[in-house]
């Protein structure tokens, strides 16, 4: 069985090593590769992949909006979130598109805090695609979700297409939450591509210091500048996202063999020792 995952750049993934640790737990024989892709040569790539037999793929930055174009089936989740991340070939050249984002988010989330419920306010800083795709999976499990981007058009559009989000301003995030508030975030979440060019976000310490837990979509060998911040400020708990990296690969893999999810807790270790 072949598997790949599609991106550019691509070099770096950790999806190959990921998918063979979940293949020796569950004793399945895999072949994973990575495969870069340019933007014109993406839909070509993935039809031969398919036509020369492979299994399934991922698909990550910066093609999960193109591949919601290009598959001829959409899971509804994938619909809404207007992302694939998952490809699961269905024969005669049909192929079904997934997103296992949202929900690796939600399962990283509930295995940090220890329970089911991730509910109250979430604060979700940034609303480009990282953003959109886990509005509704964090919904469903309770969270009331706060937003806030530099730029106020993308949040806009996003209320449009999802019922009950809040938003607020770049300005109100640089001042301390207001006092007296009953409804400040228990989660905040970094999901801006700002920690990949090391730059901070004006974010008040007090923001901090009154959540449960700060975490950052990214990561790294070493903390990202958000967590650092988040740290220094004396957040309770504090996580990077290589943990939804591992959920998101143990759901897409369980979508190609017969449901069965892997145990991700006892990988992430040697996931994490991996990271250069
Ligand atoms: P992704 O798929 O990783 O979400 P994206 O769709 O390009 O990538 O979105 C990047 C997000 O990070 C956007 O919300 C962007 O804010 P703008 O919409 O205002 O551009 C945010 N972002 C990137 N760099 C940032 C920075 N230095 N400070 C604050 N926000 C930043």
């Amino acid at each position: 069985m072949k598997f790949t995952v599609f991106g550019n750049p691509i070099a770096h993934s950790l999806s190959p090593i990921i998918h063979q640790q979940f293949a020796k737990q569950l004793r399945i024989e895999l072949e994973y590769t990575r495969s870069l892709a340019s933007k014109l040569g993406f839909a070509e790539a993935v039809a031969k992949f398919f036509r020369t037999g492979g299994a399934g793929a991922n698909v990550t930055v910066p093609f999960k909006a193109t591949a919601a174009k290009l598959v001829t089936h959409l899971t509804p989740r994938a619909a809404r979130a207007g992302a694939v991340n998952t490809l699961i070939p269905l024969g005669r050249g049909q192929l079904a598109g997934d997103t296992t984002d949202g929900e690796g988010l939600v399962r990283d989330l509930q295995r940090l805090l220890k329970s089911a419920d991730v509910c109250c306010e979430v604060l979700i800083i940034g609303a480009g695609g990282a953003a959109s795709s886990v509005i509704e999976p964090l919904q469903q499990v309770g969270a009331t979700i706060v937003m806030a981007n530099r730029s106020s058009a993308k949040v806009t559009a996003l209320q449009q297409d999802f019922g009950d989000l809040q938003a607020m301003s770049f300005a109100e995030l640089s001042a301390p939450p207001p006092t007296g508030s009953n409804s400040r975030p228990r989660i905040i979440i970094n999901a801006t591509s700002a920690s990949l060019t090391g730059t901070e976000l004006p974010i008040h310490p007090n923001w901090f210091a009154d959540s449960a837990l700060a975490y950052d979509m990214m990561y790294g060998r070493v903390p990202t500048p958000f967590l650092r911040q988040a740290q220094q400020a004396g957040v309770e708990q504090s996580a990077d996202g290589l943990g939804m990296l591992v959920e998101q690969a143990a759901l897409a893999f369980a979508l190609w063999h017969d449901g069965q999810l892997p145990n991700t807790e006892v990988v992430l270790p040697t996931i994490r020792a991996a990271l250069e």
